[in-house]
């Protein structure tokens, strides 16, 4: 289905909110590198996430918790080299800024002049409320994440939907309307009941990015891997794969060592 949408030049902070003032759904997926974020800045991308999840999918750690700011710094330099228009967050690493405020700040401004991505994502509502305020106060946009916050996993023990009993809804709700009144631009929502998402987009002016938080909200997030079926270890009810890129490319590699082995590759065309 095709939609009317604003042509943006450029995608800045300020888009996003025009965006959910219009009624058009932002979209945001992540990238790591360069090639990557080449073809999906090209492609129309609202947003990328130069997610901690480059902790699992780049680098193959079981959680995010490993990944460290210089990673996540050559990663988002990488992605910021390749991109036109769209606007590029960067996950603050587990480690970077829960221990304290000044800390939190050191790690965005490193983020922010090293990389050169336009804002940054944390983890959590209130907890962290002292070090947003610092980070917001030197004007670098936080971007929150709440709900299923993976950095938090080892506290969860599971990667289930959060938030569906009545204490930690509540608590969301809170967290929530705080880091809008605080100055954060949107906020992500992971894996929570969608009647939920829905209710705190509608109770907000910034937008509410969802991953496995249904459609009442004002867009959608995805790692980039899953959605191509790069990734097939896995399959979570909120994803929708829109390629088999696992199967493909495992064909065309399994043809390359073949076409070598038999002396097919290279023919006399491909040779000087
Ligand atoms: O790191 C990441 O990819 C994320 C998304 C899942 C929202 O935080």
């Amino acid at each position: 289905m095709s939609v009317a949408k604003k042509e943006y030049k450029r995608i800045t902070v300020k888009s996003l909110v025009e965006m959910k003032q219009a009624g058009e759904k932002i979209s945001m997926l992540t990238s790591y590198d360069y090639s990557m974020a080449k073809i999906v800045d090209g492609a129309g991308i609202d947003v990328i996430l130069v997610g901690d999840s480059a902790s699992n999918v780049m680098a193959g750690h079981e959680t995010t918790l490993p990944i460290t700011l210089d990673q996540m710094i050559y990663h988002a330099s990488s992605v910021v080299r390749a991109i036109t228009r769209c606007l590029v967050v960067v996950d603050l690493p587990f480690g970077s800024y829960q221990s304290d405020p000044k800390e939190a700040l050191r790690s965005a401004i490193r983020i922010m002049k090293e990389s050169g991505g336009h804002a940054v994502k944390m983890e959590g509502g209130k907890e962290i409320k002292e070090s947003i305020k610092r980070i917001l106060n030197a004007g670098i946009p936080v971007m929150g994440h709440l709900g299923l916050t993976p950095q938090s996993i080892y506290k969860f023990g599971t990667y289930t939907v959060r938030a569906k009993e009545e204490e930690e809804a509540a608590k969301l709700k809170e967290d929530a309307l705080m880091l809008e009144k605080m100055g954060c631009f949107a906020i992500v929502l992971e894996k929570i009941p969608a009647k939920l998402a829905k209710e705190v987009a509608e109770s907000l002016t910034i937008p509410v990015i969802g991953i496995g938080a249904g459609n009442g909200v004002d867009g959608q997030v995805l790692v980039v891997h899953d959605m191509l079926g790069m990734t097939h270890e896995f399959s979570p009810r909120f994803l929708r794969r829109y390629m088999n890129l696992y199967e493909d490319m495992t064909t065309a590699i399994s043809q390359y060592v073949d076409d070598v082995k038999s002396l097919d590759f290279p023919n006399d065309k491909e040779m000087y």
